[in-house]
């Protein structure tokens, strides 16, 4: 995730800015830039890589500079590159802008700047901003960000300056995070905390809409209409390490909620307001998707649940017939290809060597190869004929939380496009799907706000057991196996999920009173199936701990514990009930004292083969 920095003193700016970028490294980043208001111009210094390269480019000349801008860039339109890193420029070079987030509705406003003659330099969707600014800079910096904001979709944070207004930097968000440092004669803007954090402990988190603008005195709060607004300072109690972690105790906990923001970032610019799903951004047009006959998904761990969940939303919505497996096996069982079989790998790391092997494999034998990374640049991105992108930002927990969310998104956006090009479903069905996609991170929000209270209540009482059992049906099965694989990663208690219709096969002769059902039972056309399967256990005298679906009243009566989601289609459903399984596998981690962002034996990248 891209982090911003902006800066309004009375000391020279740039080595705070470059340390307050330093700050935000641990966010992931591609590039990285800084702009700096100096004799009656800008001076703006970018480059790829890591902030050494940034600091090589800006050179040791100290800079008396007391106004400016740094960013670090995690590419998301536009590959990593000097032109793309932030800050961007107005025609004139005088107006800087960086940006965090995404303008959904760039094409067109690139179209519309570039008619009217603005030439743009970069890739990104950020450029508009800063020309857009441009056309109604003669009313002032703040009172031109406010006349922008209402003409961008998305989300967003963005700071610009100006040469003309040399003490003011100009901040607003929509969003996406953006907050003030208050200091002793100093203003800082951030994207997180860290930046300033050596500072000043004085703070104020913006809400959506708020523009500001910053002084080395103080700050200007107003609406977007222009408003005065009022906003309260807090004072941060927490260190720099808990401070780089948002203020969670663990990358894995603050990822875990970082979900909402990540399908946000995932589906914008992908899903129209009413519903419709567009990947031309990845070149497979629909005629292209309407000639295949067979998909193929190919995936290691986390990222082969992904894909097992969504295999089924594409058979069932688009009709097409898919064949899922880990990589490690494809690569060695001479799979048939052929020209109308998509192959697609699923990496989040983009690096993963048996993924990467089999979609080498597959596009040696001619079969069209999607890489579905989180990555820009990654080896998966080289090794593929199409690349579709989430946008979850950079993990740093071992165990994969967002990435695996942010997948499922990204893949369900694909379904929806293939149903929709192949004409396998009513197009009203399919847009009502995909406005229910939108919502998707609405209701996960939900879900966090009403708090961990009963998954720690049951992380409590179950955390010293031996095994635990998960059952499921369908896309529930897959996300069943999800929920086992993090339980037994970070906690190192045997899991086995099963599709619950399996159990009585086999499994059921494990099921006593000491053992743990956990059981995915949202709100879908299985549903009556798994109740059969719920009585089943509870005839063994298992408990059972359910994920359903919020107002299911059948499931309080059968279960021991219930862990509610928000309603959605039950094609989405795996986007919300996985989330549950990952709070109760950390909590139960977290209670038995273990390194949940570390585990042993793991590593977040497996390169070798
Ligand atoms: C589990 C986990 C792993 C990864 C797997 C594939 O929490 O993170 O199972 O999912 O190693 O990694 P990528 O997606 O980078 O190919």
């Amino acid at each position: 995730m891209c982090g911003i920095v902006g800066y309004a003193g009375r000391r020279p700016g740039k080595p705070v800015i470059l340390e307050g970028l330093r700050r935000l490294e641990y966010r992931g980043y591609d590039s990285a830039g800084i702009a700096l208001i100096e004799d009656g111009g800008i001076d703006v210094v970018r480059a790829v890589g890591n902030l050494d390269c940034l600091v090589a480019a800006a050179g040791e000349d100290p800079s008396s500079a007391v106004v400016g801008l740094g960013h670090t860039r995690w590419a998301t339109h536009g590959r990593p590159s000097e032109e793309n890193a932030h800050p961007h420029a107005d025609c004139s070079g005088r107006i800087q802008l960086v940006l965090n987030g995404i303008i959904e509705n760039y094409q067109e406003l690139r179209e519309d700047l570039s008619e009217a003659g603005h030439t743009l330099s970069s890739e990104t969707d950020a450029e508009v901003v800063v020309h857009l600014i441009e056309d109604q800079i003669g009313r002032g910096l703040a009172e031109a960000v406010r006349a922008v904001v209402p003409r961008l979709d998305g989300h967003f944070a963005f700071c610009a300056i100006h040469a003309d207004e040399p003490d003011i930097v100009v901040g607003t968000r929509r969003q996406a995070p953006l907050v003030v440092g208050v200091g002793d004669g100093e203003m800082f803007f951030a994207s997180a905390i860290p930046a300033f954090l050596k500072h000043t402990r004085r703070t104020v988190v913006l809400d959506d809409g708020d523009v500001v603008t910053l002084r080395a005195g103080g700050a200007e709060y107003t609406d977007v209409a222009g408003q005065p607004l009022l906003r309260e300072e807090t004072e941060v109690t927490w260190d720099a390490d808990a401070a780089e972690r948002g203020g969670f105790e663990t990358f894995m906990l603050k990822e875990i909620n970082e979900q909402p923001a990540a399908l946000r970032d995932t589906l914008a610019g992908r899903l129209s307001e009413d519903g419709c799903a567009d990947l031309s951004e990845v070149g497979m047009g629909d005629e292209f998707l309407r000639r295949l006959r067979r998909i193929f998904i190919v995936a290691c761990g986390t990222s082969y649940h992904a894909g097992l969940v969504v295999s089924y939303a594409i058979e069932q919505l688009a009709r097409v017939p898919v064949q899922i497996d880990v990589a490690s096996e494809f690569r060695y069982r001479q799979p048939v290809f052929d020209p109308d079989t998509l192959v697609i790998g699923i990496t989040q790391s983009g690096e993963t060597a048996d993924t990467l092997a089999a979609m080498r494999l597959a596009r040696e034998a001619g079969s069209p190869v999607l890489a579905l990374t989180n990555i820009m640049g990654s080896q998966a991105t080289r090794e593929a004929d199409h690349v579709l992108f989430t946008r979850a930002g950079l993990e740093i927990g071992v165990a994969a939380t967002k990435t695996h969310t942010a997948q499922v998104a990204a893949l369900l956006l694909l379904a929806l496009r293939l149903a929709w090009a192949r004409g396998a479903q009513p197009e009203a069905e399919l847009t009502r799907l995909g406005r229910e996609l939108r919502a998707i991170p609405e209701n996960l929000e939900q879900l966090f706000s009403w708090g961990q209270d009963s998954v720690k209540e049951i992380a409590g009482r179950y955390h010293d057991e031996r095994f635990f059992l998960y059952l499921g049906r369908g896309m529930g099965f897959a996300v069943c196996l999800e929920g086992a694989l993090k339980l037994k990663e970070i906690s190192y208690i045997p899991t086995e999920a099963y599709a619950a219709g399996e159990m009585k096969h086999g499994p059921i002769a494990l099921l006593d009173e000491k053992s743990p059902v956990v059981i995915v039972a949202d709100d879908s056309p299985v549903f009556p199936k798994l109740v059969s399967n719920i009585e089943e256990v509870r005839a063994r005298g298992a408990d059972v701990i359910a994920v359903a679906t919020e107002g299911n009243e059948r499931i309080t009566e059968l279960s021991r514990d219930v862990l509610w989601v928000p309603a959605t289609d039950h094609h989405l459903a795996p986007l919300l009930t996985v989330v549950p399984l990952q709070l109760l596998a950390y909590h139960i981690a977290g209670i038995k004292g273990l390194n949940v962002d570390q585990p042993r034996n793991l590593a977040k990248t497996v390169t070798v083969e």
